[in-house]
């Protein structure tokens, strides 16, 4: 199997008005093609900080993150939004759609950010709505859809460019359980489809059972569970 995502000796201070605030220091972790895994562990430990790191959101301390054996942070800022713009899906708790677009729009952007033209992002847009089951939806804005009916088109659009790693936080976070079920019960389908690695930041053990590993973030630590 072959090597996704490497973190290698990964820290971050954040800088406070008196000294900085150590996150973490020293983590590693490794996922190979088509692992999952989940990461757990309480409020405020670290684990959004971890994962916007994995994904070049953000920019460590010490340490570096490795997509397919690249240092992500040896790259220029162009080189490395197109390497998060194709291979890289995000997924947030709180959706983060655009509120003036259409699912389909919201879907589209990221093959229109990869220079497809825009006759092709919204047939590829179009296709991935409808493996999340909503076809019906993509005229709808935002404020038009439910909860889960937001984070179905999220995760089109986190896949629209058929990344190597999804990187979800908290994805059924802030919806109800049921709902949540239908979500995680998607994601797990279309991981097992395309077959992406992921990692899903979660507080809920039914997302961490559908992964093949567990961590448990503790104290500046990550620690593999199962
Ligand atoms: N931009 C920032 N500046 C300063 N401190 C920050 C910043 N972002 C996060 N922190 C701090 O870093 C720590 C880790 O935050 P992080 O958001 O990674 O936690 P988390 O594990 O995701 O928590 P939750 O489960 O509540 O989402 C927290 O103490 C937080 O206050
Ligand atoms: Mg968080």
């Amino acid at each position: 199997m072959s090597e996704i995502v490497r973190a290698v000796g990964l820290g971050k201070e954040y800088p406070l008005p008196k000294g900085t605030l150590r996150v973490f220091s020293g983590l590693e972790f490794c996922l190979e093609e088509g692992e999952t895994a989940a990461v757990m562990g309480v409020s405020g430990v670290g684990k959004t900080t971890f994962l916007n790191l994995l994904g070049a959101l953000d920019r460590p301390s010490e340490g570096t993150v490795r997509l397919e054996e690249v240092d992500l942070f040896s790259l220029g800022s162009r080189e490395l939004a197109k390497v998060r713009n194709r291979k890289i899906g995000f997924v947030f708790q709180f959706f983060h759609l655009l509120p003036e677009f259409t699912s389909m729009e919201n879907v589209a952007i990221p093959a229109l950010m990869a220079g497809f033209p825009r006759e092709k992002a919204m047939a590829r847009a179009a296709a991935v709505l409808a493996e999340v089951g909503l076809e019906d939806r993509a005229s709808f804005r935002p404020a038009q859809l439910s909860g889960g009916e937001m984070q179905r088109v999220a995760i089109a659009r986190a896949l629209a460019n058929e990344p190597l790693l999804l990187l979800a936080d908290e994805p059924t976070g802030n919806l109800d359980w049921k709902t949540g079920e239908l979500v995680l019960r998607l994601l797990a389908d279309l991981q097992a489809r395309r077959g992406f690695a992921a990692v899903l930041v979660t507080h809920n053990e039914k997302v961490a059972a559908f992964c093949r590993k567990t961590y448990l973030m503790e104290r500046g630590d990550l620690k593999r569970l199962a």
